[in-house]
C-alpha cells in the first residue's frame, strides 16, 4: 500500500522522540537521485499506491521535486511529511507543479516557547505557521501532526483549535512511540494515566463537535493498552520503509533487530525484496508466533503487535509485544509507567547526528 521514503536523516529540528534510529546517517551516505527515481518506478510497477516522502526533513534534498514529479507521473499518491521550517513560497510552488498531493505538517506544541524547546529550534513555530498558510493557499490537502506527551498534553484543546484555524482537513494526535529516541527520553515523555484519560476524552468530544469539518486521527499509547496495535499493519503486509542509505525495512525501527540482514535497493529490485527477502518473511503472517499469540483469536488482527518494541523491552523480537496484557512480559510496561510517574526531569536528550545516546530505560 505505501512506500515510506526516508530521503535523509538531516533535519534542522532535534525532537527527542524522533522515529529515526539512534545512529543517524550523514549526507554522503544517502542514495542519489537516479537510484531514488528507479525505486519509485519499481514501486509503481509493484502496485504501491502511496509514497510518503519523509526524513529527517525531506525538503533538505534538492531533488525532492524531481522525485515527486516521477511519482506523480507513475500514478502514485504523494505525501510530504515535513516540519515546514524550510518550506517557502518558491519551494512549495515547485512541489505543487511537480504534482504533490498532500502535506503533513508537524507541530511540537501550540505554545511557541514550549514548541521550540521540544523541537530544539528557535524560530521554528513562526515558520511552521507560515508554511501551513502557504499549503492552504496552494490548495493542497493539509494534515497537522501533533505528537503528544506529558510536556505538552495540556494544550490539546488549543492544538485542535489551531487545526481549525489553519484550515486543516485532518489532524493527527499521536502519542510518542517508545523506541529509539523516544525510549531514551521515556521518563520525560510518558504521560500519567490521568493525562491520558483527559486527552482521550478531549479527542472524543472534539470528534463529535467537528464531525464533517475536520477529521481527528488519534493514536493511543501502547503503555496503557490491554492489547497492542497492529504495528505497520503487520510485518511485511502493507509498507516498505527505505532508509536514506537504501536499506529496505518492514518498519522504521527494524534495523535495531540484531543479526537480521536487510536488503538494499541499491542491489535488488523492490519487487524481489517485497516478495521474497528473508527479512520481510521473518515475522510475516502468523507462522513465527509462539504462545500466547499462536492460539489467540486476535493474531490476524494485531499480528502480535510490534517486533521492535518486543525486542527493546524483552530482549527478543520474537516475543509477544509486552503491550499485550496476555504477554508474560506485560509487567515491564507497568513498571515503566511507575518510573515515569516518579521521574522529575524535564530536560531532553536531543536527537543529533553523531551523538549516540545510551538508553537509560
Ligand atoms: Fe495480539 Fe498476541 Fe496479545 Fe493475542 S496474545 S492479543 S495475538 S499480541
Ligand atoms: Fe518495528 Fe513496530 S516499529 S515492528
Amino acid at each position: 500500500m505505501g512506500l515510506l521514503v526516508e530521503l535523509t536523516h538531516r533535519c534542522p529540528l532535534q525532537c527527542p522522540y524522533c522515529s529515526n534510529p539512534l545512529e543517524l546517517l550523514r549526507a554522503h551516505e544517502e542514495l542519489d537521485t537516479e537510484t531514488w527515481l528507479r525505486v519509485l518506478d519499481e514501486a509503481a510497477a509493484l502496485g504501491v499506491l502511496q509514497v510518503h516522502f519523509s526524513g529527517g526533513e525531506p525538503t533538505v534534498r534538492h531533488d525532492l521535486a524531481a522525485l515527486v514529479r516521477r511519482s506523480a507521473e507513475r500514478g502514485l499518491y504523494t505525501n510530504l511529511i515535513t516540519s515546514g521550517v524550510l518550506l517557502d513560497e518558491d519551494r512549495l510552488a515547485e512541489l505543487v507543479a511537480a504534482g504533490l498531493d498532500h502535506v503533513q505538517l508537524s507541530f511540537q506544541d501550540v505554545e511557541e516557547a514550549n514548541a521550540e524547546r521540544i523541537g530544539g529550534m528557535p524560530g521554528a513555530q513562526a515558520k511552521k505557521l507560515a508554511a501551513a498558510a502557504l499549503v492552504r493557499r496552494a490548495g493542497l490537502a493539509l494534515t497537522l501532526n501533533f505528537v503528544i506527551h506529558r510536556q505538552n498534553m495540556e494544550h490539546l484543546p488549543a492544538m485542535i483549535a489551531l487545526g481549525l484555524e489553519l484550515g486543516a482537513e485532518r489532524i493527527e494526535v499521536a502519542h510518542v512511540q517508545y523506541y529509539g529516541w523516544g525510549l531514551v527520553n521515556r521518563d520525560r515523555l510518558l504521560p500519567s494515566r490521568d493525562q491520558l484519560e483527559a486527552a482521550t476524552a478531549e479527542v472524543e468530544a472534539a470528534r463529535r463537535r467537528l464531525k464533517g469539518r475536520m477529521v481527528i486521527d488519534y493514536v493511543p499509547p501502547d503503555y496503557y493498552a490491554e492489547r497492542p496495535k497492529a504495528c505497520m499493519g503487520g510485518w511485511g503486509r502493507r509498507f516498505i520503509n527505505i532508509t536514506p542509505a537504501g536499506k529496505a525495512l518492514p518498519c522504521h525501527a527494524a534495523e535495531t533487530l540484531p543479526g537480521v540482514a536487510f536488503p538494499s535497493v541499491r542491489d535488488e529490485p523492490l519487487a524481489e525484496i517485497w516478495r521474497s527477502a528473508p527479512a520481510f518473511e521473518l515475522y510475516r503472517g502468523t507462522q513465527w508466533m509462539a504462545e500466547p499469540c499462536r492460539s489467540c483469536d486476535r493474531r490476524e488482527i494485531d499480528w502480535g503487535g510490534c517486533r521492535c518494541q518486543a525486542l527493546a523491552l524483552t530482549g527478543d523480537a520474537g516475543n509477544t509485544d509486552p503491550a499485550c496484557a496476555l504477554s508474560p512480559h506485560h509487567q515491564v510496561l507497568l513498571a515503566a509507567i511507575g518510573d515515569a510517574d516518579r521521574a522529575t526531569r524535564s530536560d531532553f536528550v536531543y536527537r543529533r547526528i553523531g551523538a549516540r545516546p545510551t538508553v537509560e530505560a
